[in-house]
């Protein structure tokens, strides 16, 4: 792989890995700042999306069109939505889907867009693979889950929406940028990881929980990011 678009929606996700590039060149695209430069010897962009599905997207098709990324890296927090995975915990995606896609009035499935051939969409199972072996070397202490990511336009601070979330989708967590990464990538036919550190448990506590623990979640997959770039 040359070059690696690493995504992440808000600034706090992004910034420390952005200090830790040499040779940048910034270019603003759509109302993102894009950084391409090099990071563990490996050739980088990385930007800051925005929070949300649309942002995501859009961002991710810069990557696809402009720079020609050969994989695409979304890092960021979510809300855990398994009482094995706890705050701080990372959680790599086997796959990803949209779960406020609802044409159920049409006849199909919750979180089926219709008209696709594909609407739950799978990571690189390289990059899943090779993430958790960082995972296991770089932040041993940390507890690390690999299986679905659900994404929404919603920030998930309700009991009775996570409940419903979990008996409909069997996520691991819940974020709101993942899965329209996944689904630009997959018809860029680009290799995409999800890989989202947990601030919040998407419930009541959530939050109160996401101030207080958003910037531990952040600096794990800030080793990891850089772990997993060292060895691609
Ligand atoms: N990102 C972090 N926590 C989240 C939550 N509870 N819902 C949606 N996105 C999140």
């Amino acid at each position: 792989m040359n070059k690696i678009g690493i995504i992440g929606a808000m600034d706090e996700e992004v910034h420390i890995i952005k200090e830790q590039m040499q040779e940048v060149r910034i270019r603003t695209v759509a109302a993102m700042d894009f950084y391409e430069g090099k990071l563990q010897g490996k050739e980088v962009v990385i930007v800051r999306c925005g929070i949300g599905k649309v942002n995501a997207a859009v961002c991710t098709q810069v990557l696809a069109d402009l720079y020609q990324v050969d994989a695409v890296i979304n890092t960021g927090v979510a809300g855990s939505l398994r009482n094995e995975i706890d705050i701080a915990d990372i959680v790599l995606s086997t796959d990803t889907l949209q779960h406020d896609m609802d044409a159920t009035g049409f006849g199909y499935g919750l979180g089926i867009i219709p008209r696709m051939d594909c609407s739950v969409f799978p990571a690189d199972k390289k990059l899943v693979d090779l993430a958790k072996a960082v995972c296991e070397e770089v932040i041993p202490e940390v507890g690390i889950h690999t299986g679905r990511i659900v994404s929404g336009d919603q920030f998930i601070s309700d009991g009775g929406k996570k409940e419903w979330l979990i008996q409909n989708f069997d996520g691991y967590c819940t974020e709101m940028e993942g899965a329209a990464i996944a689904q630009a990538a997959y018809l860029n036919q680009i290799p995409f990881l999800i890989i989202r550190a947990i601030s919040d448990k998407a419930d009541h506590s959530a939050e109160m929980a996401y101030s207080e623990f958003e910037g531990i979640a952040i600096k794990n997959t800030v080793k990891l990011i850089s772990g997993l770039l060292a060895r691609l």
